[in-house]
């Protein structure tokens, strides 16, 4: 069977990370999380306590070198050597990240590491431009969105299961933000591909999407 690339699109929270990562174990595959990789340049910028500058962000982005270690539960994340898998998800990256990402330069940067990251094929990659931008010709392309209601519920559930004190109709608004900063930035909005197919996991359990999408894999890897 091809070792085809598989692109993961759609809206924070709707359970790409988690389905993709288990999916891509199934297979074989590698799986590249793009978001991580954009969290890493926000991580790097705040490390240097730096007022906020493109042009500086940019600098940063184009010499860093991002690799992922996949783990059995987890996907660790290395940023020129130094681990920043949970450095990558505090409050203060997550508050940030769409500005950083929203930068032009910042983004071709990525962009070229990920299509070498995947241009051999035998690749799931998640994000929100991967089928519109980064892999176009991608042989399956999978639009992945839930409500905003039932991506709070389950960001929710997740934080309070690490020990988290948060407020479900705050994170909710915080979601809803994200959706409207990542799809009305000018440059690769968040959107679904003309030949994405779309899967709405508000009432899918995880192994319900994962094996749909395995499935899906198979038929376009023939
Ligand atoms: O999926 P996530 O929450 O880890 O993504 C972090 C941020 O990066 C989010 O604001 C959207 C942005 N992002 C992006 O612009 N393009 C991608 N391919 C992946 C993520």
């Amino acid at each position: 069977m091809k070792k085809i690339v598989v692109a993961i699109d759609g809206p924070a929270g709707a359970g790409k990370s988690t389905i993709a990562k288990l999916a891509a174990e199934k297979l074989g595959y590698a799986y590249i999380d793009t978001g991580a990789m954009y969290r890493s340049v926000a991580w790097k910028f705040l490390q240097t306590g730096k007022p906020f500058d493109e042009d500086f962000i940019s600098g940063l982005s184009k010499t860093m070198l991002i690799d992922f270690k996949p783990e059995a539960k987890i996907n660790r994340v290395f940023v020129d050597g130094t681990e920043v898998t949970d450095a990558i998800r505090t409050p203060e990256v997550t508050a940030i990240v769409s500005r950083v990402a929203a930068i032009g330069a910042v983004r071709e940067a990525m962009v070229d590491q990920q299509r070498r990251m995947g241009e051999a094929g035998g690749v799931l990659m998640d994000g929100r431009d991967i089928g519109t931008v980064v892999f176009p010709n991608a042989q399956l392309k999978i639009f992945l969105t839930a409500s905003v209601e039932e991506r709070a519920r389950r960001r929710y559930a997740e934080m309070v299961a690490k020990g988290q004190q948060v407020d479900l109709q705050q994170l909710q608004a915080d979601i809803a933000e994200r959706d409207k900063q990542d799809s009305e930035r000018a440059i690769s909005p968040l959107r679904q591909a003309e030949d994405a197919l779309l899967l709405d996991t508000s009432d899918m359990g995880i192994s319900e999407v994962t094996e749909r999408i395995l499935q899906l894999v198979q038929e376009r890897a023939q």
